[in-house]
């Protein structure tokens, strides 16, 4: 047989490109590729990139730049870029950085196998469609091969939500849920092989309506059909948008033991009049009762957001309402994000905020972002957790995992296995993670 030819891909961005990157990686296995950990040794270098803010999409082309030596040496390298900087700038990515060989957006990757025989011949290859064909259909050829215990499934892509700030429903299309039976046979799947946990992806992942033999799912229905599966112990699910919050769903983090109390819910900002410029078309008090709703389903919850400081016209009034939400919901996890102006969005016309302000808010949000989590994550000590056990640590007996929480645990002297879960007694809480101890209660 052939030696195998070796890939290299580098992914950026959320979730769901790291789910699409083990796509595109059996995609190729099927083309004679194998993965490999390092550009030195690669044929085919890929990078799934992400375009939603300036930085992100800018670092693509930089790291490109650092390619051009290695293709130098080796002019029979190939280099190719997918993911959402592919879907925006493809032509412009070819311009910019003639070496490459390959473009492909993230509804095209199926079709990588194909490109790939072409750019062999010598010709470049470019796919930015937004194909009718199901690409998940046409990928579903999987490796039996071991997995670890966690693993991402999209079950939902694209947006129809439009925030003014936002790329992504221009880089991955309008929204598309895929058929519950094949999520279903994708999570059996992937739990012969080892996995314990799914996280079901989509950028609106609670706007699911997939099809199924009985009509269309909710999300809750699918988790219930999930929660069936022997062998699966737990499930999660991202990114959420409070519009799409539904009451089964609500209720589900209450009566579903295999649905992790852990919810990430966006807000962006706590000031009514950036929310309705964000086009969120929810305001500050609706998201507030909403998480009420959920903490009485769920009581111990633990809610992750994400906030854009130095939005168009945000004042420090507006940026105060945002800290006061903060102080109310009080979350155990948040990301947040300077504004940085996309092209091709409605924001991108308007009157920026100060950079120095805008840097100034984004410091005092993360501070008081920081000492929350911090607290939360103080107030596990003493507490009992599961912990899934994923790989072993650096010190002699101790291995490490995730509780309920999404919290980084690290058990000293465990008897278990990756993919166990074990209970923890928390004993000390750390800058980003637990340590505990086995738990005899
Ligand atoms: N609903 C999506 C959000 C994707 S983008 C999801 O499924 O994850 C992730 C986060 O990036 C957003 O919630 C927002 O806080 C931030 N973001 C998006 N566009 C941005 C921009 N133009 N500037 C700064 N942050 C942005
Ligand atoms: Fe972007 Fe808004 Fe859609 Fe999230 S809901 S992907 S922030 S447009
Ligand atoms: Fe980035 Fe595309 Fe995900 S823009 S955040 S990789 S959907």
């Amino acid at each position: 047989m052939a030696e195998k030819k070796k890939l290299f891909i580098k992914t950026y961005g959320c979730q769901m490109n790291v789910y699409d990157s083990e796509r595109m990686a059996e995609a190729m296995g099927g083309a004679g590729y194998e993965t490999t950990e390092t550009v030195d040794d690669a044929d085919m270098i890929l990078l799934n990139t992400c375009h939603i803010r300036e930085k992100a999409a800018e670092k693509i082309y930089s790291e490109l730049g650092r390619f051009k030596g290695l293709k130098a040496e080796n002019p029979d390298l190939k280099i190719g870029v997918a993911g959402c900087v592919a879907q925006a700038e493809g032509q412009e990515i070819m311009r910019r950085q003639p070496m490459v060989d390959l473009v492909v957006g993230p509804q095209a990757y199926h079709r990588l196998p194909e490109m790939e025989a072409k750019i062999q011949g010598g010709v470049k290859a470019l796919d930015t469609d937004f194909p009718e064909e199901d690409k998940f259909e046409k990928l579903k050829s999987r490796p039996k091969a071991k997995r670890g215990p966690t693993a991402f499934l999209t079950v939902q892509e694209g947006c129809d939500k439009f925030c003014a700030f936002c790329v992504v429903p221009y880089t991955r299309g309008a929204e598309v849920s895929r058929p519950a039976d094949r999520i279903l046979t994708e999570a059996r799947d992937l739990v012969e092989r080892g996995v314990r946990e799914i996280t079901l992806l989509g950028q609106n992942v609670n706007a699911y309506h997939g099809a199924s033999a009985n009509g269309d799912l909710t999300l809750a229905q699918l988790i219930w059909e999930l929660d069936k599966v022997d062998g699966l112990e737990r499930i999660r699910f991202t990114t959420s948008h409070p519009n799409d919050m539904m009451d089964d769903l609500i209720e589900a983090h209450g009566t579903c033991s295999k649905l992790m109390p852990y919810l990430h819910l966006p807000v962006q900002s706590g000031s009514d009049k950036i929310l309705k410029r964000m086009n969120r078309n929810h305001d500050r008090e609706s998201y507030l009762r909403l998480i009420e709703r959920i903490r009485a389903a769920r009581p111990d919850i633990l809610l992750s957001g994400d906030f854009i400081v130095g939005f168009p016209e945000e004042t420090e009034a507006d940026f105060q309402d945002t800290m006061d939400l903060i102080e109310e919901v009080k979350y155990g996890q948040a990301y947040s994000f300077k504004y940085s102006t996309r092209p091709g969005t409605p924001a991108a016309e308007r009157p920026l905020v100060d950079d120095a302000e805008a840097t100034d808010r984004l410091y005092r949000l993360q501070a008081l972002i920081t000492r929350q989590q911090r607290e939360l994550q103080d107030a596990m000590v003493g507490r009992d957790v599961q912990v899934l056990i994923e790989k072993n640590g650096r010190q002699a007996g101790q291995m490490v995992g995730k509780s309920e929480y999404l919290h980084a645990v690290h058990v000293a002297d465990v008897n278990a296995k990756i993919g166990d879960i074990a209970r923890v007694r928390i004993v000390e809480s750390k800058t980003n993670s637990l340590s505990g101890v086995p738990s005899s209660d």
